[in-house]
């Protein structure tokens, strides 16, 4: 018992180091565009009208996000949209469901929760945007941008400035190889084949999105999904605070994907692209070590979604997770933070993306 003030007293002292960047978006935003691919923890509302399980499209989501509920995993911005404010930009990138082409040119937001790399990931819990669908509606979106700018010259030069995030392969994990009741794939590999067939899907897909006219582009790691609470509750952590087997299964890629990401710098001369290490931008004192803040903030259902209109805790700065498997605000703000400004080394490679904008 003695140990828990000590505990809080330093997850206390993780927030409080989270550098102050400016929020205020003054002027032009940095680069032109600003385009998102992902899963739930980019996803703004893509998945809001699918035949899904996996939505958040109600209270109490969103209940500090300014507009309220829109389909975003947690309680206010997603670490993709903080970001966006970083760059400068005055509003939040719309969802690819929903926008029209009067705002195309800012960018758009692909993310769809419980999408994976593969097509099948996710599926048992209904519809979703797989990567591979998610880079079909940037093809599309590319197409309807030479429209608007009628001019296929300038759209290219365009599309060379923006930024791209890209944060995908969780649910490759947490929805298909860890569920062998649902999906055959741990049956068929063992965790390095998988690490390995899913780092060479991965890399085709990133060639897609580079022909599309893509070269800044930033690519996040896995995080260490062992360490939230609804894996943890899954699967025993045999008296550890993660279930390291997870961690060690998501190492194997992380360890995959930076080599990637050098190797598509090497062979293609105009490539930007930079591996965000997410690892070492959360660290695991703040996920795992700390009782306090490993339990959810609101109430979760079985697949770590918060129960509908259920009541939240009320002291949700100090949560780092809202639910059972996605940060809470306050946490996506330490995310941005240093996947924006590197603090280590570690944390981006071989750019930060306020580095990548600059280029
Ligand atoms: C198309 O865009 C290019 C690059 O910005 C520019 O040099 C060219 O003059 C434009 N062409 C027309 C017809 O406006
Ligand atoms: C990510 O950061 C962690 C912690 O600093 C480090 O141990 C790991 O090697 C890094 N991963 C990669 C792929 O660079």
């Amino acid at each position: 018992m003695a140990r828990e003030p000590s505990r809080l007293f330093s997850v206390l002292m993780v927030l409080e180091f989270i550098p102050v960047l400016t929020l205020v978006a003054t002027g032009e935003p940095q680069v032109p565009c600003y385009f998102l691919f992902g899963d739930s923890l980019v996803d703004s509302g893509n998945n809001n009208g699918l035949k899904t399980a996996a939505k958040a499209n109600y209270t109490p989501y969103g209940i500090d996000f300014p507009q309220g509920v829109s389909g975003r995993f947690t309680n206010g911005r997603t670490y993709a949209d903080i970001i966006g404010q970083f760059l400068g930009f005055p509003n939040f990138i719309p969802p690819y469901a929903t926008i029209t082409d009067k705002d195309i040119s800012t960018g758009v937001n692909y993310g769809s929760a419980s999408a994976g790399i593969r097509d099948e990931s996710g599926s048992h819990m209904g519809d979703r945007f797989s990567f591979s669908r998610q880079l079909l509606n940037h093809e599309d979106i590319t197409s309807r941008l030479s429209l608007v700018q009628r001019n296929k010259t300038f759209t290219n030069d365009y599309l060379k400035k923006c930024i791209y995030i890209v944060n995908i392969g969780t649910n490759d994990y947490i929805n298909n190889y860890l569920m062998p009741n649902n999906y055959p794939t741990s049956q068929v590999y063992t965790i390095d084949q998988y690490a390995e067939v899913l780092i060479q899907q991965y890399s085709q897909q990133l060639m897609t999105l580079y022909g599309l006219g893509a070269r800044k582009i930033a690519v996040f790691g896995l995080a260490q999904i062992g360490c939230t609470p609804t894996e943890i509750a899954r699967f025993d952590t045999k008296g550890k605070p993660c279930v390291e087997s997870i961690n060690d299964a998501v190492k194997r890629f992380n360890d995959r994907l930076k080599p990637l990401i050098d190797g598509l710098n090497n062979d293609n001369s105009e490539a930007r692209f930079t591996f965000i290490n997410f690892t070492s931008i959360v660290p695991l004192q703040v996920t795992a070590i700390l009782p306090i803040i490993n339990v959810p903030c609101c109430q979760v259902r079985e697949d770590g979604y918060c129960i509908p209109n259920s009541v939240p805790c009320l002291v949700r700065a100090l949560s780092v997770f809202y639910d059972g498997l996605h940060p809470s605000d306050t946490a996506n703000i330490a995310i941005a933070t240093r996947s924006y400004k590197a603090l280590s080394p570690m944390d981006a490679s071989p750019y930060d993306i306020s580095h990548l904008a600059r280029l």
